[in-house]
């Protein structure tokens, strides 16, 4: 198991005066790498001496004439004297033998590192030679080259910012590891512990391979008779792949025999990789060429993001932004607001399903919906877009989901995991869900428990994620009460329905957001709704469609409550979707005595669809019906705030579902209007807002999208600036509230920094 470099800097806590000890670095091997590692070292003042012992003493002439290192020698018992540190730089297969030169003059306070990219064969080199491995040894491995070879070619710089694995055996020293981490960093680069065994097979599948590939290109085109022709107009493409075909021979070849199995395995499967290529290729078959070209790409783009130092699936939890509304906004004009995210899961789900290509426009580009485009990428699907707003969903038709590679990972998205859990429990294939801190923590047995009623075999983690399920299950159809009021438990098990083996039915208490009905129904699938009772009979596909999604009525919130509580404010919004499963926001302020018209009603593709225009009002405070909860849930962080301005005592009760979203939102708006100064009870599963005035403060939204955008929206009148902390998770929903904001007339501005993973 790999342990970050935070974790070993943690235990960095030595005296710098320690730093300085060190009298003398030996490095054996004075070529690009060693010559690197030399003067990065001296730059840094890492030692009062750095000196190199090679057998070819043109090199070392040159290495202190180049000023990188002190002294050369090619005596290695001269060389060893008064040596605190060893670094050995030659190539893996040098390694035994260079043992053997060292072994009569090491004595036990010398610690031995070396830089070669394979472990297991150093570690074995190092029992052959020494018995076992010595505790001052510590193998190392700098991911880091040039395909430039010799002393002349050192780069002080080559180490900056790279990374550089330490491998533990059995018997490490911890203060060697710490001395030769310590000697790492100082030339810039991030030092990480792994196993011997993974270093190698990760090694293998991402550097060893692709050297062998740009050699075997390369090598194959040279000897075809027109090879002078393919070299002399071979430009971009294959410039840039067969780059590292310039690496030096000798150690590339010392390489596969070192990792020989690993790199065997990884061959293997990228053989069977190509094969299929090729087959596609033969076989004329668009869809699967375009599928793997397509996940490449994904992938291609996740790593991508990896290496700017983002998270999975573009998440943004390295950075941490901040909003800061001062007083004087004046909200005028037009409100633009994304697609919906609820339809927008919804969309890629079931087009994915579906038999023929289907073009979804309005789609929502945000975290939480590029998970699931990512998830169903992973299981197959070639989803072309998001591009401007527009997908193509190349559907597999219900049997057509492939088993994805590893874990699916859905960030912060609960919609994605517990969506995908009903759909997944029905597959023939088994997978894993997992998520980041905050979903992992969210109930799933909610899900899991009617899934396991119709015969889904799943695994929940304490009652959330990781979660495990198990493939191949016949599923039963189910007559299920709902419990709690929740679209997502609901679209699960419809999703989980499509695949039983009769007519199911869900009852529900309370009315939730049906989306998933209206669009499975437009596709084809016999769904209806009849009295709180939904029925859906499996037989036949989903037909593919063109969907125009409409603008997302719980984003649009957070200006009609803005536009409310903002003397002179008067906004219109439009194409917002008006589904009355969504609309408990709408009738609460009208019960307060909101200004809220809607115009321009229409259905499209059984969504109901309108434009909004919302005015400054004053409110009276009421107490909040519990029939409009289930249809406002998503609203009501920002419900608080509009109470927080209007006359008169709110008493809102029924509100449990709130403790269990992306942060405990009752909790969190709670606590953060009492520090703006609202008098505010928190109550078991409710609130008592005493209305007035909000002032300004500090805030924290506790990296859950909807209560940062309601703390932002509260300063639309407040007296002085709210500071909103730990903004990020506003992506997941509305990437561009800050600029959108800023358009309406919101005094709104962002604060952005990087924070360390
Ligand atoms: C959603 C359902 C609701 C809602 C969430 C989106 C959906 O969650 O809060 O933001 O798309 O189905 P619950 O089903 O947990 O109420």
């Amino acid at each position: 198991m790999s342990k970050s470099v935070e974790k070993l800097s943690a235990r960095l806590t030595a005296p710098a005066s320690e730093f300085f000890m060190v009298q003398k670095i030996l490095i054996i091997g004075l070529g690009m790498i060693g010559g690197s590692l030399a003067k990065s070292l001296k730059e840094v003042g890492f030692a009062r001496s750095i000196c190199a012992y090679d057998s070819d003493v043109q090199a070392l002439e040159t290495g202190v004439r180049l000023g990188v290192i002190d002294s050369g020698y090619s005596d290695i018992a001269k060389a060893m004297v008064g040596a605190d540190i060893i670094i050995l730089a030659v190539p893996v297969k040098a390694t035994a033998s260079v043992f053997e030169l060292i072994k009569p003059h090491l004595h036990s306070a010398m610690i031995i590192s070396d830089v070669g990219s394979t472990k297991g064969s150093v570690i074995e080199a190092a029992k052959a030679v020494f018995g076992a491995v010595p505790e001052n040894f510590i193998p190392a491995h700098p991911i880091a080259g040039s395909e430039k070879s010799g002393v002349q070619a050192a780069d002080s710089q080559l180490f900056a910012g790279r990374k550089v694995i330490i491998t533990e055996h059995c018997n490490t020293s911890k203060s060697a590891t710490l001395m030769i981490a310590r000697l790492w960093q100082s030339t810039g680069a991030e030092v990480l512990q792994m196993d011997v065994e993974k270093h190698d097979q990760v090694l293998a599948a991402t550097s060893h391979l692709p050297h062998l590939l740009a050699f075997s290109l390369v090598d194959s085109l040279a000897k075809e008779s027109s090879s002078l022709d393919i070299f002399r107009y071979a430009a971009g493409g294959f410039r840039d792949f067969t780059r590292i075909a310039a690496s030096d021979p000798t150690m590339w070849s010392d390489v596969c025999s070192a990792n020989k199995q690993a790199i065997l395995a990884q061959l293997e499967t990228f053989t069977d990789g190509l094969n299929t290529l090729r087959v596609a290729i033969e076989t004329e078959d668009e869809q699967r060429i375009k599928a793997i070209f397509t996940r490449a790409k994904a992938a291609r783009e996740h790593f991508g993001k990896m290496l700017e130092g983002t998270a999975y699936a573009a998440t943004s939890k390295n950075k941490d932004i901040r909003f800061f509304v001062d007083p004087g906004s004046m909200l005028k004009g037009e409100a633009q607001v994304p697609g919906d995210k609820s339809i927008s899961h919804r969309a890629v789900f079931l087009a994915a399903l579906a038999d023929g290509v289907s073009t979804i426009s309005g789609f929502l580009h945000s975290e939480d919906s590029l998970v699931t485009i990512q998830a169903f990428r992973a299981m197959g699907v070639v989803i072309e877009g998001p591009h401007k707003g527009r997908i193509k969903i190349f559907g597999v038709g219900k049997h057509g989901l492939c088993p994805p590679k590893g874990v699916l990972n859905l960030g912060n998205s609960a919609t994605s995991m517990r969506l995908l859990m009903g759909l997944l429990a029905a597959q023939d294939f088994s997978t894993v869900l997992v998520g980041d801190a905050s979903l992992s923590a969210r109930p799933m047995e909610r899900v899991a428990a009617p899934l396991r009623q119709m015969g889904a075999a799943i695994n929940t983690t304490n009652g959330g994620a990781p979660i495990y399920i198990t493939g191949g299950k016949k599923l039963t159809a189910i007559d299920y009460s709902m419990p709690i009021a929740s679209a997502q438990v609901k679209s699960a098990i419809l999703l989980a329905a499509l695949y039983a083996d009769g007519i199911s039915s869900i009852t529900q208490f309370a009315s939730t957001r049906d989306h998933t009905e209206l669009l499975m129904s437009s596709m084809g699938v016999d769904v209806s709704t009849q009295g709180g009772v939904i029925r859906l009979n499996p037989e036949g596909g989903l037909r593919a469609l063109e969907l125009e999604i409409p603008g997302d009525f719980s984003s649009a919130a957070f200006y009609i409550v803005a536009a409310i509580i903002c003397p002179g404010a008067k906004l219109q919004l439009k194409n917002i979707g008006v589904n009355p499963t969504r609309l408990g926001l709408l009738h609460i302020l009208k019960l307060m005595g909101a200004d809220i018209v809607l115009s321009n009603e229409r259905i499209v593709q059984g969504e109901a669809i309108a434009d909004i225009r919302v005015e400054h009002s004053h409110l009276q405070a009421i107490e909040i019906p519990r029939e409009h909860i289930s249809t406002a849930i998503d609203e009501f962080p920002v419900i608080f705030v509009a109470a927080s301005y209007a006359q008169g005592t709110t008493e809102i009760n029924g509100l449990q579902e709130l403790r269990h979203k992306e942060s405990d939102r009752i909790a969190v708006m709670v606590s953060g209007l009492r520090k703006l100064g609202v008098n505010i009870e928190e109550k078991v599963e409710g609130v008592v807002i005493v209305g007035g005035e909000i002032k300004g403060g500090t805030v924290d939204s506790q990296g859950d999208h909807r209560t940062a955008m309601a703390f932002a929206i509260a300063g639309a009148n407040s007296t002085a600036t709210i500071s909103i902390k730990k903004c990020t998770g506003v992506n997941a929903s509305f990437p561009e509230f800050v600029e959108n904001s800023v358009l309406t007339g919101l005094r709104i501005r962002k604060e952005e920094t990087n924070v360390s993973a």
